[in-house]
């Protein structure tokens, strides 16, 4: 069985995470999106809030779950059995820092690898921090969330 993990901090999640989704689920039998839980960037939205949001946009997209986790990304694959992680990257400058992180996955859990899709050229500029920045602001965040995590996110700020 080919299990994938996607795994991010979604805070919240995007069009351009649900792209990635959607593309990646394709690609395994089960694909597991882990929110990161004790996220130093202090995300605005709960891990509990992101999880239900993230399952809101995903309800209806065949083998993919929602959990978080905590610690080591290396470690949850393991307990997961899952072999794959799955990133996105928007641009050249993504990929310094996930390169490093691939391979350090790999060297804690010799079973996982990553494989990195692009973001698709329509989402290459998204990303949940600018939402957060024009959600602040109330300005339209309909072109960059699915409809129906909307007014969630409008009701952080
Ligand atoms: O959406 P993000 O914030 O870019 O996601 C980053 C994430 C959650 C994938 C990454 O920070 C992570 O895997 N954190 C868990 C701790 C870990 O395993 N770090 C990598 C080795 S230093």
């Amino acid at each position: 069985m080919r299990i994938g993990i996607y795994p991010g901090s979604f805070d919240p999640v995007t069009y351009g995470h649900l792209d990635i989704i959607l593309r990646s689920a394709k690609m395994f039998d089960r694909l597991i999106i882990a929110v990161l839980k004790n996220n130093a960037k202090n995300p605005v939205f709960t891990v509990e809030e992101r999880v239900e949001l993230l399952k809101k946009v995903t309800k209806g997209i065949d083998h993919v779950t929602v959990e978080s986790f905590d610690g080591l990304l290396a470690d949850f694959a393991k307990q997961r059995n899952a072999n794959t992680i799955v990133r996105g990257l928007r641009a050249v400058t993504d990929f310094e820092y996930e390169l490093q992180i691939a391979q350090l996955n790999h060297k804690m859990n010799s079973d996982v690898d990553t494989i990195f899709l692009t973001t698709s050229l329509e989402y290459s500029y998204l990303s949940s921090s600018v939402v957060r920045e024009i959600a602040s602001y109330h300005g339209d965040i309909s072109h960059f969330v699915p409809a129906e995590i909307i007014d969630a996110v409008q009701a952080k700020f």
